[in-house]
């Protein structure tokens, strides 16, 4: 079945604005959709003393639906400071463009991811913050919420499909799902937590049940 975009997504797919690249970027940062296997940079200069980005530009290996909401989302950021460009979230891009197909989803959380790395690597440099990559629940959740349930277009934690998260004194990540076995989209959901989970170095194994 083909699916259906909003006339808004068809403009920025046809007509994308800020795609490229900025010589002697500020930062950068390059994410991949643990999803689909596409992938997303971001560039920006960032003014030091205002802190307001004041140029941004993408390039993007996606879909229509990540060239759209990568075109979105630099504009929504252009001119913020990196406070008001860090709020921009994947559920805002996507409403900006008239909605987003579910499966198509994940596109829009590739392009929030890819802003928000951007912008740590810029506080990193320049204002010195550790990047926070601690295996701890906070943190576990904060990418969790990035693993959309294609069937809705919403992310599990929202959706309230996790049921419990431990981490025992080994690093092992223990999950509980509220999803049903023969669920079609279970398979993505998991695939997509454990390539999620691949971004906490101290990681020793994730085990995910169900409820
Ligand atoms: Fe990969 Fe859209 S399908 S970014």
């Amino acid at each position: 079945m083909a699916i259906k975009y909003s006339e808004l997504v068809i403009e920025h797919f046809k007509n994308p604005h800020n795609v490229g690249t900025i010589d002697k970027p500020d930062a950068s940062a390059t994410e991949g959709s643990p999803a689909c296997g596409d992938q997303l940079t971001v560039y920006l200069k960032v003014n030091s003393e205002t802190q307001i980005i004041e140029d941004i530009k993408f390039q993007s290996y996606g879909c229509a639906s990540n060239i759209a909401t990568a075109s979105i989302i630099t504009d929504l950021a252009m001119g913020r400071n990196i406070e008001a460009a860090k709020q921009i979230t994947w559920k805002q891009a996507a409403d900006e463009l008239g909605g987003l197909p579910p499966i198509k989803m994940h596109c829009s959380v590739l392009a929030v991811d890819a802003l928000r790395s951007a912008i740590k690597n810029w506080e990193h440099k320049h204002l010195g913050k550790e990047i926070d990559d601690s295996l701890n629940k906070k943190n576990i959740v904060k990418e969790l919420q990035k693993v959309i349930y294609g069937q809705v277009g919403v992310d599990i934690v929202s959706l309230k499909l996790l049921k419990y998260i431990g981490v025992d004194e080994k690093n092992n990540v223990l999950l509980e799902l509220a999803i049903k076995k023969d669920d079609p989209f279970l398979d993505d959901v998991k695939n997509e937590i454990n390539e999620r989970m691949e971004k906490f170095p101290k990681i020793a194994s994730v085990k995910i049940s169900l409820v």
